[in-house]
């Protein structure tokens, strides 16, 4: 990652973590943005803001843990008042690629939660069309070989998305499919077409699931509203 793209992670981060107001669920993302949003809210939280996260990966907890942010999760709460999180792409619909870092199917219950989510991305996440970046596919590991053949048979080449060697397992116990798609023309009917697939949990397409966008191009950051 360049010096840039950090640093405009980290703008677009504490910019993010000034639209949390006192009392807020916040649903919490997961990835490198999100760490820069963390850390800026601990510190509002150290100075006195209430609000409790529900956090949507392991890391993300362990993180709000050591900034001392109180959890909750959705044996407490129903609805949360917002989700805060990064994407992979996003394009002018605000319709998004997420799951780069594994926890696309929490971060998909969580943004479904909120009232209101706000995604924050470095300017080179803005695309015209979704689909240079790898679509997560994320399949349960019993029989994954069969979703991977009916992922083949729809002719979208893949790879299973390895750590050292040996497939990833996400926080949920299952695999991932990288699909190398190049060009989403239709991300609602491709996010349907995946997911009707048996044993595919669910795919990084994000349809409507943003209505804020906090992007930081170079030392701009700018909150959009979608539309
Ligand atoms: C994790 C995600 C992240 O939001 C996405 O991968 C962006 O990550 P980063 O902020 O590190 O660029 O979807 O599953």
């Amino acid at each position: 990652m360049s010096d840039q793209q950090n640093n405009e992670k980290k703008l677009a981060g504490q910019a993010a973590a000034d639209l949390v107001q006192d009392g807020m669920l916040v649903g919490l993302g997961t990835g490198s943005t999100v760490n820069f949003f963390l850390h800026s809210l601990g510190n509002r939280v150290k100075k006195g803001l209430k609000i409790k996260g529900l956090p949507t990966s392991e890391r993300t907890a362990a993180l709000c843990h050591e900034l001392g942010i109180e959890l909750t999760d959705f044996a407490s709460v129903d609805k949360l008042d917002m989700a805060i999180d990064g994407a992979d792409e996003i394009d002018g619909d605000f319709q998004m690629i997420k799951g780069g870092g594994g926890a696309l199917l929490r971060e998909k219950i969580v943004a479904s939660a909120a009232d209101h989510v706000v995604i924050m991305v470095d300017g080179s996440k803005r695309v015209e069309t979704l689909g240079q970046f790898p679509l997560p596919v994320e399949i349960v590991k019993f029989g994954h070989q069969q979703a991977e053949r009916r992922v083949q048979e729809l002719g979208i080449p893949y790879a299973m998305r390895l750590v050292d060697g040996e497939p990833y397992v996400t926080d949920n116990g299952n695999y991932i499919l990288d699909c190398q798609m190049d060009s989403i023309i239709a991300p609602a009917a491709m996010h349907d077409q995946l997911n009707s697939i048996t044993g595919v949990v669910d795919n990084g397409l994000f349809i409507d699931l943003c209505h804020t966008l906090v992007v930081a191009t170079g030392d701009k950051v700018e909150v959009l509203p979608k539309g």
